[in-house]
């Protein structure tokens, strides 16, 4: 079934573009994978690099470490020119995750320092923020934003009211795990400035889905995942610190590149511990895959040929037509702010009337959803690995699984 009117596109030029990405992917054909926000597919030639970077190390581990060691330092500096960052600011992490417990964990605190966190942000964050209130004596407090919030406005007065002298840090999600919501980052960091406060970001999903420039946003700290919409190697995330913040930060994982003397600034003004960059020094966690994240280079130059503002307008257009075909359901109710400011690729429903919700045993979809006070939620991500008949699958599935 075709559910498009004439004002979606149907066979041009664009689509045959599109076509021909989405078979750089290694995603089965017969896989309808709408679920980039939990983890991306990687297009071929990525696998390809991490595969021969994998091949080299094997011939001879040792001899080849200061290779491979380049090989990262060049991911990183591809990365870096991605998100607009120099790359001396960036430690590649295993993930989000990680790079937000290296600053939770981090960071000296004294108890009754305040956090200030929106209420939506992702479980495992949560998790460590509980922890922190318990190992150091912190205060996390919470901005209170609605599920639907109608505008930046409403989201910077949700937090503004909640700064007191103690806010010591504000964190808060890129774009919000549940809706897609986009937070304006750029302001937010201005806000927390003005309070004397510092500002870490929480932006697993922004990389690959929406054009960051890290320059512009003046964040403290920002952890970002390279595996979900970039489509990097499984495995690959960073922390950005700004210089300012970088010398309030405790290695979590002490390695070789720790130094008993402490960093030191350089005439140049950068941080450095044992002669590199400070940031590179907190990276080292012994012994560990390298091949993820040389391979991060050639994700950020499959992306670029296409171009980044284009892949938002490709992510954004899937999410539209999915968002009209959702909406003319009945049944279906949209958790994503409309504003086109303020949402991406993602696109969070309530759908109603359903028993259960298995999309994969029949039709091998994959899109996350869950059972939330008698009705389901779905996360639908739409990235250039998608088409509008994954959409026209999705719905039509829905049909089938609420009639049936
Ligand atoms: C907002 C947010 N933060 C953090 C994470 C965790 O990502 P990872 O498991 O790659 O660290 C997710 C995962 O979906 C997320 O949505």
């Amino acid at each position: 079934m075709n559910l498009r009117g004439a004002n979606w596109p149907t066979s041009t030029d664009e689509e045959d573009y599109w076509q021909k990405i989405r078979t750089s992917y290694m995603v089965a054909d017969d896989e309808v994978y709408l679920n980039t926000g939990s983890v991306g597919v990687q297009p071929r030639c990525v696998f390809e690099k991490m595969i021969s970077i994998l091949k080299d190390v094997e011939r001879s581990p040792i001899r080849n470490r200061a290779k491979f060691s380049d090989a990262v330092d060049e991911g990183r500096r591809r990365l870096g020119g991605f998100i607009n960052a120099p790359p001396e600011d960036i430690t590649f992490t295993c993930n989000v995750t990680v790079s937000i417990n290296m600053i939770i964990n981090g960071l000296n605190w004294r108890p009754g320092d305040e956090i200030l966190a929106s209420n939506h942000e992702y479980g495992a964050i949560d998790h460590c923020l509980h922890q922190a209130e318990r190992r150091y004596g912190v205060v996390v407090k919470r901005a209170s934003i609605p599920p639907t919030a109608g505008s930046p406005e409403a989201i910077l007065d949700a937090f503004e009211t909640e700064f007191t002298l103690r806010t010591r840090l504000v964190l808060c999600s890129h774009i919000f795990t549940r809706t897609g919501l986009i937070a304006p980052i750029g302001a937010l960091a201005r806000l927390a400035r003005q309070r004397g406060a510092l500002i870490a970001v929480d932006g697993a999903h922004a990389p690959g889905m929406i054009p960051l420039d890290l320059a512009t946003l003046e964040c403290d700290f920002y952890g970002g995942n390279c595996h979900k919409w970039l489509c990097a190697p499984k495995g690959t995330g960073f922390l950005y610190v700004s210089p300012r913040a970088q010398e309030l930060l405790n290695h979590v994982i002490v390695s070789w590149g720790y130094s008993r003397e402490g960093p030191k600034r350089d005439g140049d003004g950068m941080l450095r511990i044992n002669g590199r960059p400070f940031m590179w020094g907190i990276e080292n966690w012994g012994t560990r895959d390298q091949a993820v994240f040389a391979a991060v280079g050639a994700a950020v130059d499959f992306q670029e040929e296409v171009g980044k503002r284009r892949i938002l307008r490709r992510g954004r257009t899937l999410a539209a037509y999915l968002r009209e075909g959702m909406e003319a359901t009945g049944w279906a109710r949209l958790l994503t702010p409309s504003r086109v400011d303020m949402s991406g690729s993602i696109s969070a429903f309530h759908v109603s009337g359903f028993e259960n919700l298995d999309l994969y045993t029949q039709y091998r979809i994959t899109v996350p959803s869950e059972r939330i006070d008698g009705a389901h939620w779905l996360r639908v991500s739409t990235h250039i690995c998608n088409g509008f008949d994954h959409v026209d699958r999705l719905i039509e599935a829905l049909h089938e699984q609420r009639n049936g």
